[in-house]
């Protein structure tokens, strides 16, 4: 495995690949769910290249920027194992310069739920995604449905701007306890861990209620606040596959969404019904 840390070099190293080339983005501190990504973009393509790159556009401030687990040495064993090709490492100054031309997020899509909470974390979001695809020039890209708004908006963004990369969505990967893999489990402590379980435990029972035939979208809801109600919860919401309220669920087109602290740490969860 090559590992590159300067952008003129990804993109001469790039030009000499041939044949298909897939591409997954990280911030890094790798899990099985960004492994699963990287295992489907071995399978599909000639050529797989993986970044980590802690994005500072897409934290807040007073977000957990600094704080963000870093462990490049274990990341670059774990891509190398796995069998990556080229996994490209850049630091800030490489990627960003100083009054630069921005990506904006769209003001509703981008401005609701996690964009309603954290304001500006998509506009961060897509003007990274915007610069390394740019770079990488992938034919495709793995995104997790883990992030399903951020999955969401690079598929939009694409869209809107005629851009010729396919975006592959990727399943969920939980621990057997249920509990959506995050690199910020690290954060939790063993007792932050189990209450953090009420978010998966929520979205099962949202889940089974379906099942049951119940889709109104105000009685799943409530049901899953009281499951939820020892976490502060920011929000709780059923949306169609473009993001738009739902007041009934449809089956086929709906993802149900939560967003939770367990203790100060921020967690999100989701299940596509
Ligand atoms: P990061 O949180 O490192 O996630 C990288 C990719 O792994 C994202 O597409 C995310 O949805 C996916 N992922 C994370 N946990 C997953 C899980 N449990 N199951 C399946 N996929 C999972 O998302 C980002 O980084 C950044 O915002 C990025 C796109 C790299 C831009 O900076």
């Amino acid at each position: 495995m090559e590992t590159i840390t300067k952008v003129q070099e990804m993109m001469e190293r790039r030009k000499g690949l041939e044949g298909r080339v897939g591409f997954v983005p990280t911030m890094g501190a790798l899990h099985q769910g960004h492994l699963s990504l990287i295992e489907r973009s071995l399978k599909e393509n000639d050529h797989t290249i993986v970044s980590i790159f802690v994005n500072p556009t897409q934290f807040l401030p007073g977000e957990d920027y600094e704080r963000y687990p870093r462990r490049y040495e274990a990341d670059r064993r774990i891509c190398e194992v796995a069998g990556v090709e080229l996994l490209f490492m850049p630091e800030v100054h490489e990627i960003y310069g100083v009054d630069e031309v921005g990506i904006k997020a769209p003001k509703v899509k981008g401005y609701i739920l996690e964009g309603y909470f954290r304001p500006g974390h998509f506009d961060g979001v897509l003007q990274i995604v915007t610069k390394l695809f740019h770079i990488v020039r992938p034919d495709r890209a793995y995104f997790g449905k883990k992030d399903a708004q951020q999955l969401y908006l690079v598929q939009k963004m694409v869209r809107d701007l005629f851009w010729d990369i396919e975006i592959v969505p990727c399943e969920i990967v939980r621990d057997r306890d249920g509990l959506a893999l995050s690199s910020r489990n690290l954060y939790l402590s063993p007792q932050e861990r189990s209450q953090a379980l009420l978010l998966s435990k929520s979205l099962k029972r949202a889940a089974k209620m379906v099942q049951e035939g119940i889709l109104d979208a105000q009685t799943i809801k409530a049901q899953m606040e009281e499951i939820l109600a020892p976490l502060e919860v920011e929000y709780v919401e059923i949306v169609d596959r473009e993001f738009n309220r739902l007041d009934q669920v449809e089956i086929g087109n709906t993802i149900i969404l939560v967003a939770a602290y367990s203790g100060g740490t921020r967690l999100i969860d989701n299940i596509w019904i």
